[in-house]
Order: C-alpha cells, then structure tokens, then sequence
C-alpha cells in the first residue's frame, strides 16, 4: 500500500464540514446502551439498529466514514448487501474497530492498558478484504490519585504506535485513540497536563515504529475538567486549552484530528468542536467522531417503537450529523 493511498483515505475522513459517526460498540457496550433504553440485545437488533444509522438518507453530507464492530462489518442489510459495500456505494468509508478491549495493567493499580496485538496482522488483512479502510484503536487513561503513572502512558503509546504501523503495512488508516477520561473530580488544569504528557508520549512512540503521519488520524480527547468537578470550564476555554494543549504536542503534517465524545451531552460536544474552529488558523482540520453525541437521541427515539421510529429516528441522526459537520466548519449556530 502506498503512502499516497493512505494518505488520500485520511484526508478524505476529514474532509471540509465532514466527520466520522462511531457506532463500534463491543456486544458487551450495545448491550448497556440498549438496556438504557429498553431494548433487548440481540444479534438481529444489534443489526437492525446499525442499518438503521449506516442508511440514514443523504448521511454523507456530513459523514465521511463510519467505525464498525467485527460483527457489524460481517452483516448486511435487511435486503442482503453488506454493510461495507453499502457504505462505500453510498459514499461513507468503512472503519473497524480493532483493539481487544482494556485490562488492567500489571504492577499499576487502578490502570489499564489496551491489549489485541496477537494475531492483529491477519485480522487486519481480513478486514481489509472485507472492505475496511481505516482502523480504531482506544487507549485508556485514568486520571486519579497519583494516576496515570508514566508505565501506563508509556505502554498505550507503546501499543498504539505498533498497532498503527501494522495497519499501515496491510493498507488501513490507523486512527490513534488515546482518550484521557473525563471520570473524577480533576480540574481542567490537570486534565491539560495529563493530555500533553499522553500526546507528547504517543507522538514518540509512532515515530520510533516508523509510522507515517501523513496517514495517521488522531482521535483526541478534549481538554476539559473532570464530571464530577466543582468548577466547570466554559465552552471558550475548553476550546482554547484543546487546541494550544495540541498546538503543542501534535506535528502540522498530520491530516487531521478527529474528536470523541467521551460522556459529554450532545450540545456540549458541538459547541467545543465548533468554538474551536471558530478560533481559526489551525494546522489541521479539526472534526468528530463521536459515537454517544451523534446516537443517544436517535437510540432512545427509536426505542419506543423499533420499527415506527425508524425513519424519526434516522431524521435525528441526520440532525445531529448536520450540527456536528457546520461545527467542524465553525459554522454552527446553536
Ligand atoms: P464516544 O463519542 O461515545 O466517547 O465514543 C467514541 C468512541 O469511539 C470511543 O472509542
């Protein structure tokens, strides 16, 4: 695979006004989203709810790609296409998720490292086949009483920077996640120096293993104060801390960053993404690629009457689409 194909890919996944839905939930975390909302975890309601976001009508508006689970990648439509291939006829790239999940992290209590590097070569090579370009990869870091320690932001950047490298040689784009929860009572101070010392860390570790950054996306954390924090920091200086603590730690060449949205309200998300574009000359475009943000509303619509609702809820997610794609562009109104 050539640079200039990944390359091409990771532009396109942060193209003007456009960003990424995740809906790569493991069974185990659709399992919780749906018991939020009533809905009964099966392999046949687990797809149905997947079409019911990838077909949204006119999503690549403002959709570029799409992050998908090993399941949902391996599925079809109620009219048998898989969902690959509907995707790439209707304009919006296939994405996988691809680490094993988190565990905790040996001789560091309270953290976790990220683990599925066996074997990850021949799966991605597999997913390729099935119509993936471009992976996931989530590190976890905790911030807490004398957390995280540098062992555990060494080893994430470790894993992260090995991944990327092996999705680059079989053809994939690796977005490099390292979110920095917005769990506990830290200030935004703290979430700021945490978030350098991580980016700082995993921009290392991707040079020492050869990755090219010209076909690297980074899926960042905001910088903002913890949930349970007394003192809240407003949308002005969320966006502000965001994107000097990246100024700082992220190269220019890099295509583009993308967002999680990682527990904040579907309002909040939008109006830190769209502050920070309105604060202009960035090095990189900056987007999102929220998974809660862009579905809790559709999900809980589309609960109270599964087959009803579905165009309703289709219609919400085309909304939250359009509000996330004009604040990618620094052009959403509220
Ligand atoms: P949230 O936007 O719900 O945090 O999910 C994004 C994601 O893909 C986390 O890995």
């Amino acid at each position: 695979m050539s640079i200039e194909q990944l390359a091409e890919t990771a532009q396109a996944m942060v193209a003007a006004g456009k960003g990424i839905i995740a809906i790569d939930e493991s069974t185990t975390t659709i399992a919780k989203r749906f018991q939020g909302v009533g809905i009964e975890n099966t392999e046949e309601n687990r797809r149905a709810y997947r079409e019911l976001l990838l077909t949204t009508p006119k999503l690549s508006d403002y959709i570029s790609g799409a992050i998908l689970f090993d399941e949902t990648l391996r599925q079809s439509t109620k009219d048998g296409v898989p969902f690959a291939k509907y995707m790439a006829d209707h304009g919006i790239i296939p994405g996988i998720k691809v680490d094993k999940g988190t565990h905790a992290l040996a001789g560091c209590p309270g953290e976790v490292v990220t683990e599925g590097l066996d074997g990850l070569r021949d799966r991605l090579k597999e997913y390729y086949k099935l119509g993936a370009r471009f992976a996931k990869w989530r590190a976890v870091i905790t911030i807490g009483e004398d957390i995280p320690s540098g062992t555990c932001i060494e080893a994430n950047a470790h894993a992260l920077a090995r991944y990327a490298a092996l999705c680059q040689e079989c053809g994939l784009v690796p977005m490099v996640e390292p979110e920095v929860l917005m769990d506990g009572d830290h200030n935004i101070e703290v979430c700021y120096e945490v978030t350098e010392a991580v980016l700082r860390s995993l921009f290392g570790a991707l040079y020492e293993q050869n990755v090219l950054l010209e076909g690297t996306i980074l899926k960042a954390s905001m910088v903002i104060a913890g949930k349970d924090c007394e003192e809240q920091a407003d949308v002005d200086e969320v966006a502000e801390s965001t994107v000097m603590c990246l100024k700082s730690t992220v190269p220019a060449i890099l295509p583009g960053v993308v967002f999680l949205s990682g527990g904040q309200t579907d309002e909040q998300s939008t109006a830190h993404l769209n502050a920070m574009n309105q604060l202009g000359n960035l090095p990189w475009p900056l987007s999102f690629s929220y998974g809660r943000a862009m579905q809790q509303a559709a999900l809980k619509l589309w609960s109270q009457d599964l087959t009803g609702n579905f165009a309703k809820a289709q219609a919400v997610v085309y909304e939250r689409a359009k509000e996330n794609g004009l604040a990618a562009l620094g052009k959403w109104e509220g």
